[in-house]
């Protein structure tokens, strides 16, 4: 019954010619500094063997300049993206800044980012959704196309996850590195674009990922910072199964509810969290591994960067009118999958 009214929905949506939006050019950026598993071996008791066959990751890309932060990153992912898509600054109407490590608390990532830029017509506000951040505000992005007001917006996921990892804990030090992806949603005159979408937050998992302090249930105190609380916590193994969970169900239910078997779809995106998690989503889905794009190996979890990263990396192998399933999991819990067809050649 859902099904049917999906897709008469999508029916009538085509028929009233509404606005569809369409990424038209990704770009990205990684910082210089490459914090390999066999430095991480002279500061935490740990291997590269251990890290590689426990999460697939060889090395992650870390922003060390004094005085750089997230917005740094996401500047010459955007400036890259503007000149490759031959776009003004000025001619910017929005900017949405998915991240989890804003420049400061307030004011928003986005704002510092349209300063930096020159994007003096645009407005816009960060998405803290964790590692799904650059999905929900791809999401949100698309709203705002779609609703024939907007014609041109920035969406970009980026984080400094090194300014918020202990260094002395193992468990969490490994996993993360800094970056940033950046994509332009415009009205697309291809008839492809953002076809569909589950996402979820339902707050069950708060206790497993967190930072526990900085916020208004625990501001800062001496206390907070004696005890390490401005840190990433994490249970490992209950996020694990969750993501799991999380990303099949939500891949598998969009893939149904638009006909699509894994045949069908070009490339499953996802986000780069543990290879193991990866291997298992697409086994899973019945996804053989060389239709997943795959680079957690080169930069660890860079939480909100990792899908834009990815379709950067990719984008001279993207065809118009190739099928991707984008899907994520994070923090809170927060999770879903994006279907959409992507509208040009590079
Ligand atoms: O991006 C948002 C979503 N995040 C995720 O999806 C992450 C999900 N979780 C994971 O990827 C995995 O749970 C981890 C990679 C974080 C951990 O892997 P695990 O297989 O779940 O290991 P574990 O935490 O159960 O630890 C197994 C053992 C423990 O030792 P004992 O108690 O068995 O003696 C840990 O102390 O491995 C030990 N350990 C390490 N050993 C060497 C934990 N971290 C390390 C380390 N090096 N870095």
């Amino acid at each position: 019954m859902v099904h049917f009214f999906y897709l008469a929905a999508q029916f009538l949506r085509r028929l009233m010619g509404l606005v569809k939006a369409s990424i038209t050019g990704v770009h990205g950026y990684t910082p210089d500094y490459i914090l390999t598993n066999k430095e991480l071996e002279t500061m935490v008791d740990t291997s590269d063997e251990w890290i590689s066959s426990r999460t697939g990751i060889k090395e992650r890309h870390i922003l060390k300049e004094k005085g750089k932060a997230t917005s740094d990153m996401a500047v010459e992912a955007i400036k890259g993206l503007l000149q490759k898509t031959n776009t003004r600054p000025e001619d910017i109407d929005l900017t949405i800044c998915g991240t989890v490590t804003p420049d400061t608390v307030f004011p928003d990532t986005a704002n510092t980012i349209n300063h930096k830029i020159g994007a003096s017509n645009a407005w816009g506000f960060d998405v803290n959704a964790a590692c799904s951040g650059f999905l929900f505000s791809l999401s949100t992005g698309a709203r705002f196309i779609e609703s024939g007001r907007y014609k041109k917006v920035l969406v970009v996921g980026a984080d400094m996850m090194s300014s918020i990892v202990n260094y002395e804990d193992r468990s969490t030090c490994i996993l993360f590195g800094d970056g940033a992806g950046a994509v332009l949603l415009e009205p697309s005159n291809t008839g492809f674009g953002l076809e569909d979408e589950i996402l979820r937050g339902d707050g069950t998992g708060r206790d497993y990922l967190v930072m526990r302090a900085g916020g208004s249930l625990n501001p800062p105190t001496a206390e907070t910072v004696a005890d390490r609380e401005h840190f990433v916590y994490q249970d490992g193994k209950p996020v694990f199964k969750a993501a799991v969970k999380g990303m099949t169900q939500t891949v598998q239910q969009v893939m149904e509810r638009n006909n699509l078997t894994s045949e069908d779809v070009t490339w499953l995106v996802p986000h780069q969290a543990n290879y193991r998690i990866l291997t298992s989503v697409a086994d899973a889905l019945g996804f053989p591994m060389e239709k997943v794009m795959v680079n957690i190996h080169k930069y660890g979890n860079t939480t909100a960067a990792t899908i834009p990263l990815c379709l950067w990396e990719w984008e001279n192998q993207l065809k118009k009118g190739a099928k991707l399933i984008l899907t994520a999991f994070g923090g809170g819990f927060t999770w879903g999958a994006t279907y959409l067809t992507w509208a040009y050649d590079q």
